[in-house]
């Protein structure tokens, strides 16, 4: 028997989470894409499916940049916010079966903490944040884009309640960050991020039959991606048994 080609064992080798899917999830902060993302989950009923927060992934400040973000003075909503160098890092590593240390961000400090969650092979990740859309890198990565759609209004009022219970914020400085940065900065970079999403949700979670329709396409992705990975499998079977 003639001995295996090195490309037909790493084939071999390749375990399914080499596979991961990933779905991308936008809208504007108070939009509802966690809630969304959690009933995402909850719908999809099956093991290794974990949501990734974009939030973890803002860049620590320095102490001048610190000060003004106390005073709400600082754009904490644009893309440069975010490390998304070190976010394509982590989804690569993902999508190559390998371990992960995802930062721990502090909302009330301003800051990434020194302690990170680690992460392992899963197979299905949710990635939520405003800015899900933007990076063209991420872009690639992503097998299913989703904006979450709702009211201005509302989503100012849901984030007045949480920053308050939540972030150490009070509402003052909540109404002056919105207007200042959040609201134009959603209407900059967070609103076109719809031309490219293949699914635009409204009413987030309570829309039960958009959640319906994207657990579906998840699934048959999932199955699609199985029995490519069953194919493949037994493929190489033949060609080790034929030589
Ligand atoms: O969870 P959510 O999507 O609302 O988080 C993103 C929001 O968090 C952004 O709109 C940004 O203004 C805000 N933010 C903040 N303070 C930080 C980092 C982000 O208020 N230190």
């Amino acid at each position: 028997m003639a001995s295996t080609s090195p490309a037909a064992a790493a084939a071999c080798y390749t375990p399914p989470w080499a596979d991961m899917s990933m779905i991308g999830v936008a809208g504007s902060s108070g939009s509802g894409k966690t809630s969304l993302a959690v009933e995402i989950v909850k719908a999809l009923d099956l093991p290794w499916v974990i949501i990734l927060s974009i939030d973890s992934f803002y860049k620590s400040l320095n102490e001048e940049q610190n000060r003004l973000a106390h005073l709400n003075e600082y754009d904490l909503d644009s893309p440069a916010s975010i490390d998304f160098d070190l976010l394509v890092e982590c989804l690569s590593q993902l999508k190559q079966g390998k371990r992960v240390n995802i930062p721990v961000y502090s909302f009330p400090l301003h800051q990434r903490l020194e302690e990170t969650v680690s992460v392992y092979s899963p197979h299905v990740v949710i990635l939520e944040g405003n800015l899900a859309l933007v990076d063209p890198r991420v872009l690639k990565m992503l097998d299913m884009k989703i904006f979450v759609e709702a009211d201005l209004d509302l989503c100012l009022s849901r984030r007045l309640v949480r920053d308050v219970r939540e972030r150490g914020r009070d509402i003052e400085g909540i109404i002056k960050q919105w207007f200042d940065w959040v609201k134009p900065v959603y209407l900059k970079w967070v609103e076109p991020q719809k031309e490219g999403a293949d699914i635009i949700v409204p009413r987030g979670m309570q829309n039960k039959m958009a959640i319906a329709m994207i657990v579906n396409q998840v699934r048959r992705m999932l199955k699609d991606k199985s029995i490519r990975h069953n194919a493949e499998l037994e493929k190489l079977g033949q060609d080790v048994e034929d030589s």
